[in-house]
């Protein structure tokens, strides 16, 4: 009796045994007397053997009719084969096809446009190119919990539908919400992470994010996921080294587990090896000053464009904070620098290669009436912060935290031309579907 439905990835457990694989067929090739299957079920990618006259006829007749994606179930004797990237190749005993298409796979073995590609999500999915994504992406987010908790962090969750602006008026989804007037999709979780590091001290939340900005960048989601840890008695500091710490675990999980997926993807490996700390740092003031000497034409008191963060990232060779942002271009819950009131303790981590801002974060203010002042300054709502205030009123605290965006995070490390390879489901201000 055959080992019923192996996973492709547990075959090597299985030489010399007959086992049952269910999955799809993505190529063949023929010969007159043998086909080559190659199939995939989610866990792997094997090259099953057909050869004429060692299964039934009819069997052999059904498989040149197959068209690619068909569902099979394939019952076959596991072989190992040192030169098949999964180490094995299956001779196939009998051949059952649970579903063959009627007609031709849209996605093909030959270039297709990026457009045309992603009107396909659905089924583009299914390649050994995106899987290879999907998994590294598993990976990054894996390690950021893991590395998280075992330091400590507890998740706490935030709303995603919320009355508080969290980072800026422009940029917000709004939908009417009841008797209540407007309620805005969150941009960021970290308010409510604030209030969680009141609570309990060392907290994270990680959730989907919205923005509404018209962005058309090869960095830009509407909806990307964010993981936001919030730490009080962390200063500006010590924020960092959280950041570069997280990073550099992250980076190096990637390369320890996802050797295969970064071949695949013909990913160089060597400047992913640097990224250990400590990382770069520059100040905003002088980042402006190198960015004019390399070209730039950049105003000081300018938030960096996407050019500018490619230009300044290329002179890294791994990542670099750039810290003390002039206030105007920052969120209004940033500390004012302790000397330069114009500044404030942030920092924006920039991913080196060109691909720039990964992570974002601050040292919060704490001291009320600077705080008041920042949200009428912004002309935010002043009303809809009062249980935010009053994370100053009762027991304010020095505290610190930041947002990193996953799919930033994972077209840095896979090295993809566009973010939105990085997410399973991409929206752009173009994409709504599938
Ligand atoms: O710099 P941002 O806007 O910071 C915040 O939202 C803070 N409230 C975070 C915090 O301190 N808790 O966003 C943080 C990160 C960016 O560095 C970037 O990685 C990602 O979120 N991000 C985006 N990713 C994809 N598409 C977009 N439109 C993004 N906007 C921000
Ligand atoms: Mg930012």
């Amino acid at each position: 009796m055959p080992v019923s439905c192996v996973q492709i990835q547990a075959l090597p457990q299985h030489i010399d045994e007959e086992v049952v694989v269910r999955g799809w067929m993505y190529n063949k090739r023929s010969s007159g007397k043998i086909h080559f299957l190659q199939l995939r079920d989610g866990s792997g990618f094997v090259q099953a053997v057909m050869v004429k006259n060692e299964v039934a006829e009819e069997e052999f007749e059904n498989a040149k009719n197959l068209w690619f994606e068909a569902c099979l179930e394939v019952t076959g004797k596991v072989r190992a084969d040192q030169r098949a990237p999964s180490g094995v190749e299956l001779s196939v005993t009998a051949l059952k096809v649970l579903h063959n298409p009627t007609e031709e796979y849209p996605i093909g073995k030959k270039e297709h446009g990026i457009d045309f590609l992603l009107d396909l999500r659905h089924l583009w999915l299914r390649s050994q190119r995106q899987h290879a994504i999907m998994k590294i992406r598993e990976q990054v987010i894996w390690t950021t919990r893991e590395y998280l908790r075992n330091n400590g962090f507890l998740l706490v969750d935030s709303p995603i539908i919320t009355g508080s602006i969290g980072e800026g008026a422009s940029g917000l989804f709004d939908l009417d919400y009841f008797d209540m007037g407007k309620a805005y999709l969150a941009q960021t979780g970290q308010l409510y992470a604030e209030a969680a590091a009141a609570a309990y001290g060392k907290v994270y939340t990680f959730g989907p994010t919205f923005r509404a900005e018209k962005s058309k960048t090869r960095r830009h989601l509407t909806e990307f996921w964010m993981v936001e840890p919030e730490v009080a008695f962390y200063d500006h500091e010590d924020n960092m080294h959280l950041q570069e710490n997280l990073v550099s675990a992250i980076v190096e999980q990637v390369l320890l587990h996802c050797g295969k997926e970064l071949a695949l993807l013909e990913r160089n490996v060597e400047p992913l090896k640097k990224v250990v700390p400590p990382f770069y740092r520059i100040t905003y003031d002088d980042a402006v000053k190198k960015l004019h000497s390399l070209g730039s034409d950049i105003r000081y008191g300018e938030d960096f464009g996407n050019d500018d963060e490619t230009i300044l990232t290329q002179q890294y060779d791994k990542p670099v904070f750039v810290e003390c942002y002039p206030k105007k271009v920052k969120a209004f819950y940033m500390k004012e620098h302790p000397t330069n009131p114009d500044l404030v303790l942030c920092d924006d981590l920039l991913a080196p290669e060109g691909y720039g801002e990964i992570i974002g974060g601050s040292q919060r203010e704490d001291d009320m009436e600077r705080l008041v002042a920042r949200i009428r300054e912004q002309g935010l709502p002043e009303e809809s912060y009062t249980w935010y205030l009053d994370l100053r009123r009762y027991g304010t605290f020095i505290h610190s935290g930041f947002g990193m965006g996953i799919e930033r995070v994972v077209a840095w490390i896979c090295g993809l031309q566009h973010i939105r390879e990085a997410i399973p489901w991409p929206r752009t201000i173009y994409r709504l579907n599938p």
